[in-house]
Order: structure tokens, then sequence, then C-alpha cells
């Protein structure tokens, strides 16, 4: 938290677009022009190549970056084991995994001076870190800026902050979030989390499996959903710091700590498509009816992280965004289903139209695989006899974090104290309305 925080997150500049080819340098000639490591790089840089994929993957899914830094990468010092907190990681045994629909009131306050890293909590997930598939829950809350630096060797992290802004340093420059915005911070990309008022939660997807990316449009055209232009990377941004400077690695479920003797966040200059961003999830463009039922939620698709069976997701990240409700002879709040894919949802901001009560901003909910579940009765009873005008949901932003595996918990999130212990009874009383004609 700090005064100048808030001055340099709103002053950035950005770079627009996703998956974009970008460069950016912070010093005017840092940028070495037509090849990727010339034998001497401007102004006494180290050259490096981050990959997010293996260097012989089609051009399509490649993603690499060139980054020119003050010093390599490879100057540093063993790491050591360090404690991993409450933070969790796939395969997830310790459980056993849980058929019942299963809802979390926000996590408890954490102690002062708790960091972004030492805020994380993690519910749950699912795969296996080591063969790169699957994906983690966690929950973040933090009171304090970091003063290390992390980076996440096990996926990639897609932070959806609730409440707080942060201002995330990283190798490739600074990025601002607000809650209603998320931030990706690519895999082994090094960070520092600011916080921008006294405290910050939210939620984080750590996603071991392809890196995300926009879903396909199909018939929906050119264009729509999340347009790639609203999406920002940084702009070069290093630090010049000689002296001691802890970096904790995340390494196959483990926190690996080496105190450097300058900041890795030394990057002066870098080019390529593997690159933190951000986006404001107001900006996505909601497709829905204008005739009749509504579409099935994958309509809300704002980044998909594909597994190898085609239309099948490792994870998809989906948002309940502001948009007007226009069926006719519509049951228009979400349907009651049961669903082959597992869904936690979480809540930004507001109501969400399927519960009326008890899933409120910062907590979630976990409907694993085939789970029944829908509205609630009161919303049933009121959706089933409303009227039907043109109607404006706006007071709410949800998220769905919808993974083709089932999401096993931690038992700290199978035991915690701010796990419902009443919500089966949200769908008690939905009352049998059949009259056969005789
Ligand atoms: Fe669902």
């Amino acid at each position: 938290m700090s005064g100048d925080a808030r001055k340099i997150a709103e002053g950035l500049e950005h770079l627009s677009g996703f998956g974009n080819e970008h460069s950016s340098e912070a010093v005017p000639g840092a940028l070495p022009e037509g090849r990727n490591a010339p034998q001497r790089a401007p102004f006494g840089l180290y050259a490096e190549q981050l990959s997010g994929t293996a260097f012989t993957e089609p051009r399509a899914e490649n993603r690499r970056s060139w980054l020119y830094r003050i010093r390599p990468s490879a100057a540093h010092p063993a790491f050591t084991r360090t404690g991993n907190g409450s933070l969790r990681t796939a395969p997830f045994t310790q459980t056993v995994p849980d058929p019942n629909r299963l809802r979390w009131n926000p996590l408890p306050e954490p102690a002062r001076g708790t960091d972004f890293l030492a805020g994380l909590w993690t519910l749950g997930g699912n795969g296996d870190v080591a063969q790169r598939t699957g994906m983690a829950v966690h929950l973040y809350h933090a009171t304090a800026s970091m003063e290390r630096v992390f980076g996440d060797a096990d996926g990639e992290l897609l932070i959806v902050p609730e409440r707080g802004g942060l201002l995330l340093r990283t190798e490739f420059g600074l990025l601002h979030v607000e809650p209603g915005h998320i931030a990706l911070i690519p895999r082994g990309v090094r960070f520092r989390v600011d916080l921008l008022e006294d405290s910050a939660r939210g939620y984080v997807c750590e996603n071991y499996g392809a890196a995300f990316r926009l879903p396909d449009l199909g018939p929906i055209g050119a264009n729509g959903l999340a347009n790639a232009r609203d999406f920002r990377a940084p702009v070069a941004a290093y630090e010049d710091v000689e002296g001691p400077v802890e970096v904790v690695n995340k390494f196959c479920g483990n926190l690996w700590s080496a105190t450097y003797d300058h900041s890795p966040l030394d990057v002066v200059a870098w080019h390529g498509n593997h690159v933190p961003y951000a986006y404001d999830l107001r900006r996505f463009n909601v497709m829905g009816t204008v005739s009749y039922d509504h579409p099935d939620p994958s309509i809300f698709t704002v980044l998909t992280s594909p597994s190898d069976t085609p239309g099948l997701a490792g994870v998809d990240f989906v948002v309940f965004a502001p948009r007007w409700l226009v069926g006719e002879d519509t049951f228009r709040p979400p349907y009651f289903h049961r669903n082959v894919m597992s869904e936690y949802m979480g809540l930004i901001e507001g109501a969400y139209d399927a519960k009326a009560e008890g899933f409120v901003p910062g907590g979630g909910s976990l409907h694993n695989m085939m789970s029944a579940h829908g509205p609630d009765r009161e919303t049933f009873d009121r959706a089933s006899a409303a009227e039907l005008r043109p109607q404006k949901i706006d007071d709410g932003l949800a998220f769905m974090f919808e993974t083709r595996w089932p999401v096993s918990l931690t038992p700290q999130a199978a035991r915690a104290e701010h796990l419902q212990q009443d919500y089966d009874d949200v769908w008690q009383g939905l009352e049998r309305h059949f009259q056969p004609l005789h």
C-alpha cells in the first residue's frame, strides 16, 4: 500500500492486443534491431530467451519472448526449500473427491504484514503439475505489498481481484488492475505485487496446462466476446537494484527461495508474444439471445486453455457480465443442469442472477461434474412468474473457472470454518407442480 504505487499505477502506458508480437524498450536503442542475439547486445545488456512453449510447437501455438537485461536470469545462487504456507499443488489426493455442491464464505482476515504470496490459499484443483495438466483454484487475501519477487514454474496465474487494486511489477514492466479486471502472469515470469489499498483479496486460477487464449468465435464472426485489442501488455520498465532481493520460485508444488544480489526485474527491453497482460472484464462484448432460450454459458468465455481433445477445455475462464435479458417465453436465469465439466464460481461484485443470497463477493461455489445445480427456489419462483419485459442485469460481476476434470479439495478447504454447512437448503422446497390431465 503506498501513494507512490497508486500514482505509478494510474500513469502507466501499455501495449494493446492479445497474442501480438510486441516489442518495447525502456531505454531508446536497448532493443537489438534485426537479430535476437547480437554478439554484443546494446548497452552491455544480456540477451535471453524465455520459452512459453516448446521450440517446436506449431507457429500458431508458439510463444516466446526475448529479454535484454542487466544480468542474465542464470546469475543466481542455489534455491533452498522454504515453507509453502497455504499454497497447495496437484495432484490433490488428500481428501475424498466430493460429489456435493459446496459453497464458501470469503477467506478470514489474514495477519498484518501478509503479502500476496503468503496470502494465497488453495481451495483445490485437478490434474498433475508434473504432467502439466489441470489447474488449481486459489484465493488470496493480502495486507502488505511484496518485498520479495515470485515466479511460478508450475503454471500461468490468472489473477481475478475482488477487493483492492494491484500494481504488478513484472519482468516485462508494470500492470495495474482493479476489481473487475484480470491479470495474467505467464509461467515462470517473475513479479511482485504492490497493494494500492490497505488490503486486497481475490481469486487465482493457476493453469498448469496450455496457455490461455481467446476462444474461437465460429458463427459469431470476426468480433465479439473479449476483443483482442482490449488486452493490455506492459511497456518495458526495469529496476536497477544492487543488493539482496529474495526470489521465491514455485516448482512442482514447493516454494524455493534464493537471495539474489540484485533485482531480477531488470529487463530493459524485450520483444515477443509470451507476455503478461491485463483486461477489463467490463469491456467484454456480451452475446445472448434476442429470441428465446439463452445460450449455454460457454457464450461468456473470456479465455480458454484447450486440452488434447478439440472443444474440451482444460479450463475456461467465463464471466457473467452486465447484460440485457430479452428472451420471450423463456426462463431467464441460468437453467437447472448437470454438467460433465466442473464449475468453480466466484463473485467480484453485486449479486448473481441464479442465487438470491448466500453467494457473496469473495466467496465461491463448487459444482463438480454431474452435480445437479441451478437457480435456488426463490429465484425459480420469481423468474417463473416474472413479466418478461426487457431487463438489464447490471448489478453483478460473477465468473467461473470451468474445467474438464473434477476439482478435489485441499484439507484446509474441506474443513474450513468458512465452508457453508447449509448450501443444499437453497434447493429445498422446490415443490412439485406436476398436474397431469385426467
Ligand atoms: Fe453450471
